[in-house]
């Protein structure tokens, strides 16, 4: 008899399979700080969640989505309308990972008020559960109104997509005279009640240094592996974008095999291949 087939049915049953896994709560997410990596990636469709659903902790339905599905130069253009319909596809592929939804940007700058009817509305509409906004010290009295109201946030610090004008571009923090700023960015989303903080662009004893002296996870793209978790754009790790940030590791190679297929596709069009009598509908008696 084979050693599994003398596993008894009682402590098969007691095993819980991935298909078992317990939905990811907020509260969950952040107790996980300190403890085994949190696993993160971006998703914009019903179909990309599921897969991604299997693995992830947490799915965040990020507005990089204006660059990377509806190819925006940057996430200004991103409108809440956007957010919406792709959180709703993501909610219809994902059971088991927290769903988090980027409020764009001019949607939660002007006050706590205009934050909380439009995040409300992102909850209300989506079923998502929580939002995630940028924004250190200046955004800490939105976030406190917003998780005092029973809408749950994640910060994001760092470097910051939407405030590329100010910044003049897409500027990673690696200059140690930056660091005690963005480590006052972190404390103070912590104490407003963020549940977790994503950490972007910023050189790896920084995100060490906010890892440690934080009470929420930190998760962390192009940081650093100390951070209490990772996050990555999906579509840049399954490489289909044709640029590849430093940050960015590639695990596949989706690009070369979807221009392969398209390739493949056109010649057997051209000469008339496809479809095959198996691809065609038989004429019924
Ligand atoms: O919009 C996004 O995809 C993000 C991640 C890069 C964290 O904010």
């Amino acid at each position: 008899m084979s050693t599994r087939s003398t596993i008894s049915k009682k402590a098969a049953i007691a095993e819980p399979d991935a298909s078992a896994r317990k939905r990811m709560t907020v509260p969950g997410f952040t107790a996980r700080k300190g403890g085994a990596p949190l696993i993160c990636l971006t998703s914009y469709t019903a179909h990309v969640a599921k897969i991604c659903d299997e693995v992830c902790d947490l799915l965040l339905v990020g507005d990089s989505l204006g660059m990377v599905i509806h190819g925006m130069p940057n996430t200004l253009g991103v409108t809440l309308e956007h957010m919406i319909m792709h959180g709703q596809a993501v909610m219809r592929g994902a059971d088991k990972a927290l769903v988090v939804v980027d409020m764009p940007f001019g949607s939660f700058e002007e006050s706590p008020e205009i934050a909380f009817r439009n995040a409300a509305r992102v909850i209300k509409e989506t079923g998502a559960h929580a939002i995630k906004l940028e924004g250190g010290t200046e955004m800490a009295p939105t976030i406190r109104h917003l998780t005092r109201r029973g809408i749950p946030v994640m910060a994001h610090i760092g470097l910051m997509p939407q405030a590329m004008n100010t910044a003049g571009g897409f500027k990673a923090v690696r200059s140690p005279e930056q660091f005690d700023a963005v480590a006052a960015d972190g404390q103070a989303v912590a104490e407003a009640g963020a549940f977790s903080v994503v950490v972007e662009g910023v050189a790896p004893a920084l995100a060490k240094r906010l890892t440690e002296e934080l009470p929420i996870p930190t998760i962390g793209i192009g940081a650093s592996a100390d951070c209490d978790g990772q996050i990555l754009v999906f579509e840049d790790m399954v490489g289909l974008l044709p640029r590849v940030p430093t940050f960015v590791k590639r695990y596949g190679t989706m690009e070369e095999m979807m221009r392969a297929a398209v390739a493949q596709y056109a010649e057997e069009v051209a000469e008339r291949r496809f479809p095959a009598e198996e691809h065609t509908y038989k004429v019924k008696d």
